[in-house]
């Protein structure tokens, strides 16, 4: 295939990309919280262009992003998206007072799953992850649409997902024709996932950009905590792999109250500045080798350019290995941080 094509946003971007989309086919598109590689959900084809484009093994299910208007149980089981009436009362309830607090963003909700999706976009479990993403882009394409979108983050499979177009056609140049230029995403990292039981049992299944404590306190419950083990076939938290996000070389993270020695060939990944007699200069390396993800430790700007910077040092041929600040436990965004930087840093098998 050829090199991958940028498309702008705009009435005729959006209507390309639609038309791209109806008949089949599959491309790259931005959301707030990664770039996604779409393709419409109920298309059993085009989702199976997704997984072989992503090389992404067929246990790990997909995501699928709907319009505005949608966000409403009724509206998704109308659709066949999904069939709630397997939930009780009170878990209709609070799968639609999440709905209604934070959609659109990122937030998935692992539902019932409905008849009009096909197996390959739940790796044929019986729940369906579904996301009302808030990127302008993302829903002026959907809306020109009216269907469901599949997308996973727009990256080989284990890799680093990209928060820009430029990432995006580093990773799948040459697979996919498109990608529809969004600018850098505004979250950065993925978007929560959490499991609707029938009995309104919610359960953490990924950490994201919305904090587990801004769910809790619309719930008024805590989050049940993912299943543990790495098992990767789970029927509650398939494809949550022990190693991904990965970058190539190998990661290792540090506290910021033991930082890492000096060494002149290590990248080095702070989240807020370095302290006091640290940094360049001590720790060796040329400047660009040592990145500061917020200069004042904010953890949303830390969030945004977080695999970008991990993608750059990945790619200096100044850096041989590469090591990072685990962020402090201070709620936010610290916790979908450190998942992300835990897998990047696992042993690969
Ligand atoms: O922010 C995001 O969620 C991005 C953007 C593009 O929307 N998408 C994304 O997709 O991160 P992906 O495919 O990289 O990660 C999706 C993960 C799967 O690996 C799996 O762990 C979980 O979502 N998932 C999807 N459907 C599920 C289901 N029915 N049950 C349990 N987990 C599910
Ligand atoms: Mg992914």
């Amino acid at each position: 295939m050829n090199r991958m094509k940028i498309l702008s946003g705009g009435f005729q971007g959006i209507s390309r990309c639609a038309a791209h989309l109806r008949q089949g086919g599959i491309l790259a598109i931005p959301t707030e919280t990664v770039y996604g590689l779409a393709g419409v959900a109920t298309d059993p084809a085009a989702v199976s262009a997704i997984f072989a484009a992503k090389e992404r093994p067929s246990f790990d299910p997909l995501i699928v992003h709907v319009p505005r208007g949608w966000g409403s149980l009724a509206k998704l089981d109308e659709l066949g998206l999904t069939e709630s009436r397997i939930l009780s009362d009170q878990g209709r309830n609070v799968a639609e007072k999440l709905m209604r607090k934070f959609w659109p963003g990122p937030l998935t909700l692992v539902l019932p799953r409905g008849s009009a999706i096909p197996d390959l976009v739940t790796s044929g479990l019986g729940t369906v992850g579904i996301r009302m993403p808030r990127h302008a882009l993302a829903q002026d394409l959907l809306q020109a649409l009216q269907l469901p979108l599949a997308a996973p983050s727009a990256n080989r499979f284990g890799s680093i997902s990209p928060t820009t177009s430029e990432a995006v056609t580093r990773e799948l140049n040459g697979r996919v024709p498109y990608v529809l230029e969004g600018g850098p995403c505004e979250v950065g990292l993925e978007s929560t996932i959490v499991h609707v039981g029938p009995d309104a049992a919610l359960t953490l299944l990924r950490p994201g950009g919305v904090p587990a404590e801004d769910i809790e306190a619309v719930t008024g419950s805590g989050l049940l905590p993912p299943p543990r083990g790495e098992r990767p076939s789970g029927e509650l938290a398939p494809g949550m792999l022990a190693s991904h996000y990965a970058p190539r070389k190998k990661l290792t993270l540090f506290d910021r109250s033991s930082p890492p020695r000096p060494d002149e060939h290590s990248g080095n990944l702070w989240i807020s500045p370095p302290p006091e007699g640290v940094g360049a200069g001590n720790l060796g390396g040329a400047p660009g080798m040592h990145r500061v993800l917020s200069a004042s430790g904010d953890l949303q700007e830390a969030a945004r350019g977080l695999f970008s910077a991990l993608r750059s040092l990945d790619e200096d041929p100044n850096c041989t290995q590469l090591r990072a600040e685990r962020p402090a436990q201070g709620g936010g965004l610290a916790a979908a941080i450190l998942d992300r930087l835990t897998r990047a840093a696992a042993p690969r098998s």
